[in-house]
């Protein structure tokens, strides 16, 4: 993942361009429009979030106004808005879940991790928040880790502390 701050200027690498020129010939002539949603899911699968100098660059690369990247990216809520940790575990909040012990399981990442809902663990590794029901229903607790949003169903204090060493692990060895 590329590492990119607040205003920072972003320039798209040749493969994000290439992956982008692919996306949009998906879509008749004239509806580049079109391709808005797949792209901004290609930018923060490298960036890990969409900053507004990267929204712009989307815009200007698609031919239309920053506003109408803007609000499809303030619209949808799997778009981050600001940096996260390279796992974002998103914990479903949503009734059922509360049910079977969501909020016992948000505690427990909260105090696992040492970061409240929002906020990035001081190694950049770690970041969760709470989110509405992930159609999994019936295997909750659940949560999911983006960008392949993988689930880990029916959670536990003690799976969860299991998945974030594994995660620990998986990213000293990949970096
Ligand atoms: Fe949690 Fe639906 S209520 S997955």
């Amino acid at each position: 993942m590329l590492s990119v701050k607040d205003n920072e200027p972003v320039e798209f690498t040749e493969a994000m361009l290439g992956k982008f020129a692919e996306i949009v010939a998906r879509y008749p002539e004239g509806r580049q429009k079109s391709a808005l949603l797949p792209i901004l899911h290609e930018v923060q699968a490298v960036y890990g979030w969409l900053s507004v100098p990267a929204m712009d660059r989307v815009a200007a690369y698609l031919n239309i106004q920053p506003i109408e990247v803007y609000e499809v990216a303030t619209f949808y809520t799997m778009f981050f808005l600001r940096p996260q940790g390279k796992y974002t575990l998103e914990v479903c909040r949503t009734g059922p879940c509360c049910l079977v012990g969501a909020e016992r399981i948000m505690k427990h990442i909260e105090s696992r991790l040492g970061i409240k809902e929002g906020e990035v663990t001081a190694d950049g590794l770690f970041s969760w928040r709470g989110v509405e029901c992930l159609a999994a229903c019936g295997y909750g607790p659940v949560l999911q880790i983006g960008p392949s949003y993988t689930f880990y169903e029916n959670l536990t204090e003690e799976s969860v502390d299991k998945l974030i060493d594994e995660l620990k692990q998986q990213a000293s060895v990949n970096g």
